[in-house]
């Protein structure tokens, strides 16, 4: 049965609705800021200019634009930009969204104050994210901080070999410390949209359903910046 693998993930695919393995509205595709980055952005954390780094259907970067901060959001899939350039339009913010393969280069070297990266790092091939960490501290200006939202180990059966890859804490401080400097790597929780099914093999562990429904799964809250 064909399933989410971040090997040959299509994400034009999936923001169509279109890949027979997740119909319908991914369920990433809650239309608000996850909990943890709110909660960072009331606590005075981001400055703009802010990149949503993997930005979706914009869901982040068009949460902070309507707080007032100057926010950009790329992603390599064009579906979902467009569906972001739509929203932006319909809510009629001022907002840059592009295409981009994050795993190379953002195309903004030493530009913003803030990355923000919601749900993406956990979905990239194992051979991409030394890359994607890199260009998003290409991006940074000196002094510019990373906050990551990453699936941590306890949300998935250990050893499946499909589905987004999970990550320990040592894992991201390695990963990301190679180009940042890693300020706390705390645990935390990811809000997703219940799936009407899983595929086989496959289930969320340690899982808490809050009070709109929702699946809050296990993760990482990485905050790191750059020297
Ligand atoms: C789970 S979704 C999260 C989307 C968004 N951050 C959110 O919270 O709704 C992961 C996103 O990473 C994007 N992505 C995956 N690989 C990428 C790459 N190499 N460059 C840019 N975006 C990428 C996908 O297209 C997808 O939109």
């Amino acid at each position: 049965m064909p399933t989410f693998n971040v090997n040959t993930v299509d994400w034009d695919e999936l923001y169509n609705g279109t890949a027979s393995y997740a119909p319908g509205n991914p369920g990433w595709n809650i239309g608000q800021l996850q909990p943890e980055l709110a909660a960072l952005e009331r606590q005075g954390r981001f400055r703009s200019p802010i990149l949503d780094s993997g930005c979706g259907v914009g869901a982040t970067t068009l949460a902070l634009a309507e707080k007032g901060y100057e926010a950009v959001g790329l992603d390599i899939s064009g579906s979902a930009i467009e569906q972001a350039i739509k929203a932006a339009a319909e809510r009629n913010l001022d907002v840059t969204f592009t295409t981009a393969d994050l795993a190379t280069t953002t195309g903004y070297d030493d530009h913003f104050h803030t990355v923000v990266d919601g749900l993406v790092f956990h979905c990239l091939p194992e051979n991409l994210r030394d890359g994607y960490v890199a260009s998003c501290a290409r991006a940074l200006r000196s002094g510019g901080r990373f906050f990551a939202l990453v699936f941590s180990a306890d949300a998935f059966p250990p050893n499946a070999d499909f589905g987004p890859r999970p990550f320990s804490e040592a894992q991201l401080r390695e990963i990301v410390g190679r180009h940042l400097v890693v300020d706390e790597v705390r645990p935390a929780r990811a809000w997703v949209n219940v799936p009407a099914a899983l595929p086989d093999g496959f289930e969320y562990r340690n899982v808490t359903i809050g009070s709109d429904g929702r699946a809050q799964l296990p993760s990482f809250l990485v905050s790191a910046h750059k020297a």
